[in-house]
């Protein structure tokens, strides 16, 4: 029998929105205190990434360098209580956060030194590497 091509891709459509629908982060357990503190910062770090976005924008590099160091850096591990989080996450998300802290002060950086030639390029890419961070870790965990 040969497979009408239309329903043939009605199926696959239905088949991929069954796949999507699906869930398969690893859910993370942690006390409801410790949750909305994370979820918090991570308010904070979306309003951050606006405000370096919008800095450069501006041409403001050494601002949007201060935002991505104090609020996303290696500066900010303490303010975010990183090292009380990290014991109650599992070690790759762990590594992952470590990863995306690093990353921002990459960017911090290289946004300094925007006015260089090619240096706004190698911000932006510096700057993607910092959102690399927060989509794998999203993409493999949850809290609820
Ligand atoms: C180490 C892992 C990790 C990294 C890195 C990370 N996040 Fe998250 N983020 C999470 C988890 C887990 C949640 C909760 C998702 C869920 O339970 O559905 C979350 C939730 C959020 C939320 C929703 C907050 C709310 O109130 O529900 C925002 C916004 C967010 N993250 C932004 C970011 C941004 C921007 C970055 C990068 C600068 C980032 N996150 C990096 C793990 C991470």
């Amino acid at each position: 029998m040969r497979l009408n091509p239309w329903i043939l891709a009605v199926l696959i459509a239905l088949l991929s929105q069954t796949v999507s629908a699906q869930d398969n982060r690893q859910l993370v357990p942690m006390p409801d205190m410790m949750k909305n503190h994370m979820l918090a910062n991570m308010r904070d770090h979306l309003l951050a990434l606006e405000e370096i976005t919008r800095y450069l924008a501006n041409q403001q590099y050494d601002e949007a360098a201060d935002v991505a160091e104090n609020r996303l850096g290696m500066s900010s591990l303490e303010s975010h209580g990183a090292s009380h989080m990290a014991r109650v996450m599992p070690k790759q998300m762990a590594a992952t956060g470590t990863e995306m802290h690093r990353a921002a002060s990459r960017f911090a950086l290289a946004a300094r030194d925007a006015e260089l030639e090619g240096g706004l390029n190698k911000a932006f890419a510096a700057l993607s590497d910092v959102m690399t961070q927060c989509s794998a870790c999203h993409s493999a965990y949850r809290v609820h």
